[in-house]
This record gives C-alpha cells, sequence and structure tokens, in this order.
C-alpha cells in the first residue's frame, strides 16, 4: 500500500511538472478478482482451424524440436495483444520476450521498414551507411545524456571520453562480441603475463546460446549437452561479497554480469555488490561488461538499468538487443573508447550486423522510446502494476512471497513452491493471458512500454483468478 501511495505521489509531482493533470488511475481493489476463474482461452482448443491444424502439425515434422510450446498459433498482433489462427485474442505480457517495447504491428515502425526496404535493405560492412551512423551516434549521446557506461547523467551530451558501437544480430552475438573485446583487451594489457584470459561470470545468468555466450551461461541443462565449453570461466554468486579479490585476479580479461537477470529469475544486482565487482575487476584491467539484453533501453524505467549508479559502478561494455528494432533482429556492443582502441579492422566483423535495415529501425524505435512523455506513461503504469502485485501475498499467503522482484516493467512475482510458477503461466494462458517464467521460483511480467492501465488490471485480475485456482487445488 506505502509503494502504491509513493507511486501516486511521483505521478502527480510529475504530472505538475508538465503542467497537465495526471491521468486517474483506478484505484486498488480490496479484495482479488475472480472474473477468470474459468478458462476461456484451452489450449488446444477445442475447434482447431485448418490453419491451426496443418501449422501445427509441420512445425511438428519439419521444425529442430528445441522450444517446448503448447498448441497454438499465433497469427498476428495489435498493441498488446496478439490473436491465434482460432481467432481468439489473448493479452501479451510477455512482449515476445521483452522484445517488443512499442507493442506489436506498430504503424511507425511498418513504415521505417518499408521505406528502408525500398530505399537500402543491406549493403554489406565494406562501405559505410548513415542509419548504422546515426544509430550509434544516437546509443552514445543518449547514454551520455541519460547516464551508464561511466557518464553520469547531464543534460547535455559531452565529446569526451567517447564510445564506439558494434552491430550484431541478437542478443548471444552482441555478447559475443564483447567476450572476444575482453579477450582482446587481455591480450594488450596483459603484456608479459600471458595468460589474461579468464572470465568471470555469475550463478543464474544467462548470456546466450553459441558456445562463447553459452560458456558463461551458468545452467547445467542448457551447458551440460554441449561440453567441454570455453576454458578459463569462473562462476561467482551475484550479491556475495565474500571471495571477489580471488574470483577475479590478475588472470581475468572480462566480468560479464546483468544488472537485472532476466532468464534466471528477474534478480537485481545489489548497488553495494557492484561497487565492489567494479573496484576488483578495474584494480586488475578486467574488462567489465553489462548485459542488458533483457532489462536494458528504458525496460527497468531508465535507458540502462545502471543508468543512476555511481560513474564508479559504471562498466566498460554495455550489451544490447531485444526491443532496439521492436522484433526487427538487431544486436549492438556499445564500449567505451578506452576499451575500443583495442579493435582493428580486421579483428572482429559480421555479415548482417549494422544493416541500413535494422539500424534504421532501431533509429525509430531508440527516439519513440526516448520520448518523456513515453516514459512517463511507462513509469505510471509499472508503478500501477507494482503496487497491484505488492497486494497479493497478503491474499495469498503461502503461495505468493510479498517482495516483488525487479523494477519498472521487468517484474518477478516470486511462487516459491515447485511448479507452482510453471501453473500459473498455463493456467492464465487458459484464460486468455500470456506471461513467461524465470529461474525456478518466479513468474516474470515483461509488457511492452506501451502498456495501458487497462491491460495491467486485466492481466492483473487473471493472475489474482488463477492464484485463487491455485490455492483451492491440493499441495
Ligand atoms: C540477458 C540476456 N542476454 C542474452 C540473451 C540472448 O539473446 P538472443 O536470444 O537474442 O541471442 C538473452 C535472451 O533472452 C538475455 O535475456
Amino acid at each position: 500500500m506505502r509503494a502504491a501511495i509513493r507511486a501516486d505521489v511521483r505521478r502527480r509531482a510529475r504530472a505538475a511538472r508538465r503542467g497537465t493533470s495526471p491521468k486517474p488511475v483506478p484505484s486498488l481493489p480490496n479484495s482479488p478478482s475472480t472474473a477468470y476463474t474459468t478458462p476461456t482461452h484451452p489450449v488446444p482448443g477445442p475447434n482447431p482451424t485448418e490453419l491451426t491444424q496443418t501449422t501445427l502439425a509441420r512445425a511438428k515434422q519439419y521444425i529442430l524440436p528445441v522450444y517446448a510450446r503448447p498448441d497454438f498459433v499465433v497469427v498476428k498482433g495489435a498493441g498488446c495483444r496478439v490473436w491465434d489462427a482460432d481467432g481468439r485474442e489473448f493479452l501479451d505480457f510477455t512482449a515476445g520476450i521483452a522484445v517488443n517495447a512499442l507493442g506489436h504491428a506498430d504503424a511507425g515502425v511498418a513504415e521505417v521498414l518499408r521505406q528502408q526496404a525500398s530505399t537500402l535493405l543491406h549493403a554489406s560492412n565494406a562501405v559505410y551507411n548513415a542509419p548504422a551512423a546515426a544509430l550509434a551516434e544516437k546509443l552514445v549521446t543518449l547514454t551520455q545524456v541519460a547516464g551508464g557506461l561511466g557518464y553520469v547523467p547531464s543534460a547535455h551530451p559531452t565529446t569526451a571520453p567517447g564510445a564506439k558501437v558494434f552491430f550484431a544480430n541478437s542478443g548471444t552475438e552482441a555478447n559475443e562480441g564483447a567476450l572476444k573485446i575482453a579477450r582482446m583487451a587481455g591480450k594488450v594489457r596483459g603484456g608479459q603475463h600471458g595468460k589474461k584470459h579468464a572470465i568471470v561470470c555469475f550463478a543464474h545468468s544467462f548470456h546466450g546460446r553459441s558456445l562463447g555466450a553459452l560458456s558463461v551461461t551458468q545452467n547445467a541443462k542448457y551447458q551440460t549437452p554441449f561440453e567441454p565449453l570455453i576454458p578459463g570461466v569462473r562462476v561467482g554468486k551475484l550479491n556475495e561479497h565474500s571471495g571477489l579479490d580471488t574470483l577475479i585476479d590478475e588472470d581475468v580479461c572480462g566480468v560479464i554480469l546483468e544488472p537485472i537477470q532476466g532468464e534466471g529469475g528477474v534478480n537485481a544486482a545489489e548497488a553495494g555488490w557492484i561497487r565492489e565487482v567494479a573496484r576488483r575487476a578495474r584494480e586488475v584491467g578486467a574488462v567489465l561488461i553489462y548485459d542488458e539484453i533483457q532489462c536494458g533501453l528504458y525496460r527497468s524505467g531508465t535507458l540502462w538499468a545502471h543508468s543512476t549508479w555511481p560513474a564508479d559502478c559504471q562498466p566498460d561494455v554495455v550489451t544490447m538487443a531485444k526491443p532496439l528494432a521492436n522484433g526487427y533482429p538487431i544486436g549492438a556492443v556499445l564500449v567505451r573508447d578506452a576499451v575500443a582502441e583495442v579493435m582493428t579492422a580486421g579483428s572482429h566483423g559480421t555479415t548482417f550486423g549494422g544493416s541500413p535495415l535494422a539500424c534504421a529501425v532501431g533509429l525509430h524505435v531508440l527516439g519513440r522510446l526516448s520520448d518523456p512523455h513515453f516514459l512517463g506513461h511507462a513509469a505510471e503504469t509499472g508503478a500501477y502494476l507494482l503496487a497491484r502485485l505488492e497486494r497479493l501475498a497478503g491474499w495469498f499467503p503461502g503461495v505468493v512471497e510479498p517482495r516483488i522482484r525487479g523494477r519498472g516493467l521487468i517484474l518477478g512475482l516470486v511462487l516459491p513452491k515447485a511448479g507452482h510458477p510453471a501453473r500459473l503461466v498455463e493456467l492464465a494462458r487458459e484464460r486468455g493471458l500470456l506471461l513467461l517464467t524465470a529461474g525456478s521460483d518466479c513468474v516474470r511480467l515483461v509488457p511492452s512500454l506501451n502498456v495501458s492501465v487497462a491491460e495491467v488490471g486485466r492481466a492483473v485480475d487473471v493472475i489474482e483468478s488463477c492464484l485463487g485456482v491455485m490455492s483451492s487445488e491440493p499441495a
């Protein structure tokens, strides 16, 4: 309740600064919703259309079965909603796994795609292209103003020190690039030492599926079948202070972490711990990499989840991907000049990274996401979502833990009983709401950043109804 009042005060203060009156936010309910107790969207559906049946049959016969997915076929989207091939509407609180920050089928994104695709879609990295240069500049100048990568928030971009961008095609590829930059810096900085190539990562992290990124993704389910992985990877524990000096020693060339772990359970790194990690990385000359692929680009409320941290807690390298082009594939590595200078022509590259099409879309998306009115709206809906989620533990004690993880619009509802997160996701889907699990004990809410208060209200009503169902199920 206190959080809700704080949120309301913040909202009114923001509205006063803008000279507008705050939009009315619904008051918080006094009891949990039971409006969605009965399933409305069973999966598989009762009368699958021809399209559903042929798509499922083809996919099962011809697509490599690496994904566990329920038997329904998504055919179109609009904003925070998607429709299946049987015509049923779902409220999408997954945003394509934290990707569609502007929602599905955004008209502005579609128009940029149309224009750029009919002008210059791909050109190769043997030549310069204007959208890539403009997007790189935008990423650096926005970071200089909003804070991050060693810049404290400031009203104006600065010219020194500078930063450079490498464009890739996915989150994994961005992290792969960042790890290679750390290796290269280790070679250059290691000098006579000659063995500065160890990399430090942290338990429950997720950095991707290529062999390099997988080697720092500490999850036996993903790693074991593909061992041996790259040597020299050390694993620490998030927010554990003891042993940091031995974990990060002179042999370490890079330290990679997520400021807010996404897949691993929406676990936020604590400021005091981050300061120690950053201090030690600097002491031994290791490149500090923050993977903001899921939590970055305004999802946590600021440009980067680390934007408001003090400069001594900030990284040398930031990786990003998911929402940068609202679903069109893109990844990027943002590097301080002092580290970027170790990379030279030919030391890294990619065919598709930095294509005019991906970068034109990225430029458009970043312009929209960074608009103060857009961010004010996302802050309001995020505060309302948090306030609604904070009530759940009181109504469902023993099922939901009181502390909500994460911030902004990356929030985690903790359900400590084994199997409960997956059960909630399943029950919600049967009632037309798409959610994700995270780690072993968490349901993750990562809707589009332009989700409306009404959509948040409906989603939480569904969650409350499902928790009611779960509470009456045998243990
Ligand atoms: C934090 C983080 N890093 C890296 C990745 C990998 O990104 P991609 O799936 O685009 O390769 C993900 C994907 O979920 C992620 O959440």
